[in-house]
C-alpha cells in the first residue's frame, strides 16, 4: 500500500491535532465534576484541533481552499482542492469521556472526493481511504460487510439531537428499521458511523440532517470499502441534501424500501 504525498500530509496533520485532543480528552475527567462543566472547554479544544489542521495543511498545500466546521469557508488561490474538516465528530461524545469521537479530513479536487482520514484517538484507530486506491484500517484493508439479508443486518440510525430536524420522521424511520433488522445502533458520530460501515462492523447507516463535514470522509471510505451512499429517499447527492444511507449493494435498496415504509410508523 503507497500513499500519495497528500495523503500523507493529511495523515500527519491529523495525528498532530490528535496529540491535543487527547490531552484534552484526559483533562475532561477533572472538568465533569467541576460546576462550569466541560461545555466551553470542549469548544476551545475544537477550535484548537480546527486551527492544527488547517496550519498543517496550509503549511504543506498553501493554496488549497477548506470548508471546516468550525471556520467555515476559507477561500484559496487553487479553484480545484478543498481540505473538508470536522476536528472533532462526535462532540458530545467527547464531553461525556464517551470513546466514540474522531478527527475527520477529507480532501477534494473539481468537487470529487479524493482522499479522506477519520482517525479516533482513543482507540488507535486510523481509517484512511483514497480514489482508487482502497479503504484502510492502520493500514489493513478493509471490506464493507458482506451480508445480504436486511433480516441479518445491524445498522446505525443516528437519532437527531434535542430540538433537531426531522424528529417525528427519524422516530418513525428507526422504528420502520427496527422491525426488520437485528438491531438498531446510535453511536453519536456520523463519522465514526461511516468508518465502521467501510469496515464492517455496521451493515448500514442512516442519518438525516448533517454537514458536508460529517459525511465527507466517510463517504470516501465506505465507496472504496466496496460500499455505496444515497439519500435515504430521494435521488439527491447526500453532500447536498444533507441525509445518507449508506450500506453495501445487496442492502441498500432494502434500506430504502424498509424506511420507505416509515409512513406507518
Ligand atoms: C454531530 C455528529 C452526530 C450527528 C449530529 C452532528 P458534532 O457532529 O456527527 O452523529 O447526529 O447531527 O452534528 O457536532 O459532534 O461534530
Ligand atoms: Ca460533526
Amino acid at each position: 500500500m503507497s500513499t500519495s504525498p497528500a495523503l500523507t500530509v493529511m495523515i500527519a496533520a491529523v495525528r498532530k491535532a490528535a496529540r491535543g485532543v487527547q490531552r484534552d480528552y484526559g483533562e475532561l475527567a477533572n472538568l465533569q465534576v467541576s460546576v462550569k462543566g466541560p461545555g466551553d472547554f470542549v469548544t476551545a479544544a475544537d477550535k484548537r484541533a480546527d486551527k492544527t489542521l488547517r496550519e498543517e495543511l496550509a503549511k504543506a498545500r498553501p493554496n488549497y481552499s477548506f470548508l471546516t466546521e468550525e471556520t467555515g469557508v476559507v477561500a484559496g488561490s487553487d479553484p480545484e482542492h478543498r481540505f473538508i474538516i470536522d476536528p472533532i465528530d462526535g462532540t458530545s461524545n467527547f464531553m461525556h469521556a464517551i470513546p466514540m469521537f474522531a478527527i475527520n479530513v477529507a480532501l477534494e479536487r473539481k468537487g470529487e472526493l479524493i482522499a479522506a482520514v477519520t482517525y479516533n484517538p482513543v482507540t488507535d484507530e486510523l481509517y484512511h481511504a483514497e480514489k482508487g486506491q482502497g479503504c484502510f484500517l492502520n493500514n489493513k484493508r478493509l471490506r464493507v460487510s458482506a451480508r445480504k439479508d436486511i433480516h441479518e443486518a445491524v445498522v446505525s440510525y443516528e437519532m437527531p439531537h434535542r430540538g433537531g430536524k426531522d424528529l417525528p420522521l427519524s422516530r418513525a424511520e428507526a422504528g420502520a428499521l427496527q422491525a426488520k433488522v437485528v438491531g438498531i445502533r446510535s453511536i453519536g458520530s456520523a463519522a465514526l458511523a461511516l468508518a465502521y460501515v467501510a469496515a464492517g462492523r455496521f451493515d448500514a447507516f442512516v442519518c438525516r440532517n448533517i454537514n458536508p463535514w460529517d459525511m465527507a470522509p466517510g463517504i470516501l471510505l465506505v465507496r472504496e470499502a466496496g460500499g455505496f451512499v444515497a439519500d435515504p429517499s430521494t435521488e439527491a447527492n447526500p453532500m447536498e441534501s444533507g441525509h445518507i444511507l449508506a450500506a453495501n449493494a445487496e442492502l441498500l435498496p432494502q434500506m430504502k424500501a424498509a424506511l420507505a415504509e416509515s409512513s406507518k410508523f
